[in-house]
């Protein structure tokens, strides 16, 4: 059977997940194979706002960022074809799992701690981790968004996996859901 994945007009795939769990590098990978458009929700907001991320963080809030990330999902993402990597706190506010799934198939990406604060060490685009102890910040953010990651999409662990396996399970992940959801859609003559 011809893989979905390589096809212009199959579902988006969306990697949700915490900081540094690794969606960039894993979306990047996937485009690149399965020769698709690959779109960052980090980089769509520097766009829009024409600022960094530190910057709209430091002169406007946090809240004003999630208001950006939602008009990116909102107006700028294509209806399909493309690997989209969210930012890591994009699924969280109440409705934004929904949205992005009405977007593609999302599938979340899990880390360990140690992990994530190993990859996040020195990063200025995560304003939110900044300040003395990274670790209790990565731990306290954790716990309280754990259930809206549960929630966006089909959890995928990447401890102790290279970005090679990885690539092959959330491809037979998303081959799986995407044939899923073109039998559900009704036929066009
Ligand atoms: C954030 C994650 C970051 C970036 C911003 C806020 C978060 O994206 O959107 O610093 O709230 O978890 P990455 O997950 O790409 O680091």
């Amino acid at each position: 059977m011809a893989p979905v994945a390589n096809k212009e007009d199959s579902p988006n795939l969306i990697l949700a997940g915490f900081m540094g769990t690794g969606k960039s590098a894993l979306g990047r990978q996937l485009a690149k194979r399965w020769r698709r458009r690959f779109y960052d929700t980090d980089e769509l907001v520097e766009k829009l706002a024409g600022a960094s991320i530190a910057d709209v963080f430091a002169e406007h809030g946090e809240e004003h960022f999630r208001a950006l990330e939602r008009q990116v999902v909102e107006s700028l993402l294509p209806p399909n074809g493309a690997v989209i990597a969210c930012g890591g706190g994009l699924v969280v506010p109440p409705g934004m799992g929904e949205l992005v799934r009405s977007k593609g198939i999302v599938v979340t990406l899990f880390a360990s701690v140690d992990t994530i604060l190993r990859r996040t060490a020195g990063n200025s685009r995560r304003p939110l981790l900044k300040g003395d102890d990274p670790e209790a910040k990565i731990r306290d953010l954790m716990k309280k968004r754990e259930q809206a990651y549960m929630k966006a999409g089909i959890a995928v662990y990447t401890d102790g996996r290279s970005l090679q396996q990885l690539c092959v399970i959330v491809e037979r992940v998303y081959e799986r859901e995407a044939r899923a959801l073109l039998k559900s859609r009704p036929k066009s003559e």
